[in-house]
């Protein structure tokens, strides 16, 4: 019975992303569960604060989810052709204390939707150095690219179009297959 870590690094209340992870989850094979972390109160990263106070709740939280997860989803939005720093920093915070050790050989499937021609590809590549330092499984067999996002999503961000649902559908159930 696979769990599966979401995360989604946007804030946005109709956000393409979070739409997108909201979907994954969804059509998730039967026994299969996505669950959805929260980056919302993740602070900044502060190396004082950290010495002074240690982890932050949000942080801890989302620490030990990914421990008790098989696999960890990316949902990543494209911010100039890369990362948005607030998901960058939410992964920097996780892989502190403990957390480094989380991450290492956990599969991590990484998907992302842009109102763009090029579905995030970008910022999904600038996920690879980040995997790879953190000694990360990437799964890579299939990918999940959301491009012209405003033409597949209702106005609330839900993923309302069935081709893309359809190979949102197969994109979980073959990265859930390898956990
Ligand atoms: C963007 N956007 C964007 N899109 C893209 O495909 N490539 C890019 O390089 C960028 N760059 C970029 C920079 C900044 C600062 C912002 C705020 C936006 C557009 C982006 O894909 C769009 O805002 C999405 O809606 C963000 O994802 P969510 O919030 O819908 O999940």
């Amino acid at each position: 019975m696979p769990v599966i870590l979401g995360l989604s690094g946007s804030l946005r209340k109709a956000s393409f992303n979070t739409g997108l992870l909201r979907a994954a989850a969804e059509l998730a094979p039967a026994g299969v569960t996505i669950e959805i972390g929260d980056i919302r109160e993740v602070p900044l990263y502060n190396a004082d604060e950290e010495a002074a106070h240690g982890l932050p709740e949000a942080v801890e939280r989302l620490q030990s989810q990914l421990s008790a997860a098989d696999g960890l989803l990316l949902a990543t939005p494209e911010y100039n052709n890369s990362i948005p720093g607030v998901f960058k920093n939410s992964i920097d915070w996780m892989s502190r204390g403990d957390g480094l050790k989380m991450f290492v050989g956990k599969p991590v499937a990484v998907m992302g939707a842009s109102p763009g021609g090029f579905g995030t590809i970008l910022s999904q590549n600038a996920w690879l150095p980040v995997l790879r330092t953190l000694k990360a499984e990437l799964w890579s067999e299939v990918r999940m690219l959301v491009s012209r996002a405003g033409n597949v999503y209702d106005d609330e961000g839900n993923l309302a179009d069935e081709k893309s649902r359809d190979a949102l559908a197969k994109f979980v159930k073959d990265f859930a297959a390898e956990l």
